[in-house]
């Protein structure tokens, strides 16, 4: 799929002040510091259209973005970032949660886990919550230049085995870099099929 466009609609601070949603849209989840910002404007082209950081915490609102006048990608601030105040921590992870319950079209998350490390115990609890609520998801392995093919084989094995004590079938499962670009082709071809079957919400 061709990005022919791509626009900043609206930061939103809760899951009832989120733009219309007439459009197939499709959300970006994880750790605080994960790549969350930097893989939208990976697969979007655009190296500014998310406003990235080295430091954890970065995205704080819901952030909208309309992809060729026809779907909305998602930045959503980081699930379980030890640095920021407990209140503060909660209060992120409810409206995550609430976001993901109530936006009738999204038609997936992709939540990203950092491919250097192995199962984390916030991932898996998040995780968890998502295949309970049969939320539709897509699993992104970030930041695979990081690390060896080696390093990177034995870390997605060790996910799988954590991750099939309860999911059967396992969720889908992509790795990618914002550097080699490795995974931008899977995630544009998952949204393209995605957006064929996508029936806009019917107004009030
Ligand atoms: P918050 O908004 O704070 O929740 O973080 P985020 O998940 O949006 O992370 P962000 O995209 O801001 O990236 C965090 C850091 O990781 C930045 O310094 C990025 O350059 C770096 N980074 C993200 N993805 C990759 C990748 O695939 N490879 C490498 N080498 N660095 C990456
Ligand atoms: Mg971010």
């Amino acid at each position: 799929m061709q990005i022919r466009s791509a626009e900043f609609v609206k930061s939103s601070k809760h899951a009832k002040d989120c733009p219309e949603a007439p459009f197939p849209e499709y959300a970006f989840l994880g750790r605080s510091n994960v790549g969350k910002s930097t893989l939208i404007n990976m697969i979007t082209g655009r190296s500014k259209l998310a406003k990235t950081s080295s430091s954890p915490g970065k995205t704080q609102l819901i952030n909208h973005f309309l992809i060729n006048d026809a779907w909305y990608l998602t930045d959503l601030p980081g699930y379980g970032f030890a640095r920021v105040p407990i209140p503060i921590k909660k209060k992120w992870e409810h409206m995550i949660k609430n976001y993901m319950q109530n936006r009738e079209n999204l038609m997936c998350s992709f939540i990203l886990l950092d491919s250097r490390h192995g199962p984390m115990k916030n991932d898996l609890e998040f995780l968890e919550w998502v295949g309970s609520n049969a939320l539709p998801l897509c699993l992104v392995f970030t930041k695979a230049d990081k690390l060896s093919k080696s390093q990177l084989q034995r870390n997605l094995s060790l996910y799988q085995k954590k991750l099939s004590e309860q999911w059967e079938p396992l969720p889908r499962m992509i790795v990618s870099s914002s550097t080699t670009k490795d995974g931008k082709e899977d995630i544009l071809k998952l949204i393209s099929q995605s957006n064929k079957i996508f029936v806009p919400p019917k107004p009030f």
